[in-house]
């Protein structure tokens, strides 16, 4: 359903995606995994056609969602036509609002107002620790707890697709278990997931299927078990 083909990006005159192709179906766990600079965080920004300066100018190739280009399409209709969220690089949650405000203004575009309070519900349920601290304020939220609240709010804006970017980040291991658990535990339930990590190890035990990404292409692609016993995968990422 989401179809990537050929895709070559750039910031200024350099080139930072040199033809990649990729795609993800509905209903499929995918991660994409590379080291620094890879061009991981550029392949989602330029999926949720963010402006630039942030973001990348795609010099050629094509970008699909359900067979619509997305590359015309504007970052806030990305979210709130196509159901596509994103849980940024280091979460960029509202500090100064509540744990419930964040959540809420998630929800000011969505028009399918008989199913906003359930996705509560079910948000609460997936991370009682945020149900606790609904009336806490963002900026008081342990690093963990603020990756929750950017997860339930790409679940709040109606996504039924949420790409992540490097999740793990900065959490203890049993953390990142729990929220890659979680993770799994929305794909279940009907959430089309596509992870960016440089941790192989978590990405690749909770995902269906991985690419690998170095220096703007992509080197290899399979089953997460397939990748998970590659030679080269495991001493490149898995140490
Ligand atoms: N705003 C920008 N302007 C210019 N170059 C950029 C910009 N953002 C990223 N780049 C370059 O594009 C390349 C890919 O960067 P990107 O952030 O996509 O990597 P990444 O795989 O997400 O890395 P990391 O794991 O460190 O987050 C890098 O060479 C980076 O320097
Ligand atoms: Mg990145």
């Amino acid at each position: 359903m989401l179809k990537i083909e050929n895709l070559h990006v750039r910031y200024g005159n350099i080139e930072a995606l040199h033809g990649i192709s990729l795609y993800v179906d509905d209903g499929e766990f995918v991660a994409l995994l590379g080291a620094n600079g890879a061009g991981k965080s550029t392949t989602l920004m330029s999926i949720m056609r963010l402006f630039p300066p942030e973001a990348p100018i795609v010099k050629s190739g094509t970008i699909t969602y359900k067979g619509n280009d997305l590359i015309p399409v504007q970052p806030h209709l990305v979210v709130a036509k196509h159901g596509i969220g994103l849980v940024p690089e280091g979460r960029r949650i509202f500090g100064n609002l509540t744990v419930y405000e964040n959540l809420k203004i998630a929800t000011y575009a969505r028009k399918d107002f008989n199913r906003i309070s359930n996705d509560y519900e079910k948000v609460f349920s997936l991370f009682p620790k945020l149900a606790d601290r609904k009336n806490q304020r963002g900026d008081t939220l342990s690093g963990g707890e603020q990756q929750m609240l950017a997860m339930g709010r790409a679940f709040m804006c109606g996504a039924k697709f949420i790409l992540l970017d490097e999740p793990s980040m900065g959490l203890a291991p049993l953390l990142m278990q729990d929220l890659f658990k979680v993770l799994k535990e929305l794909n279940e339930t009907g959430t089309t997931i596509f992870v960016v990590e440089q941790n192989a190890h978590i990405a690749l035990k909770y995902a269906g299927r991985a690419y690998v990404m170095e220096t703007g292409n992509i080197v290899m692609e399979g089953s997460a078990a397939e990748l998970a016993h590659n030679e080269e995968i495991r001493k490149a990422y898995l140490g």
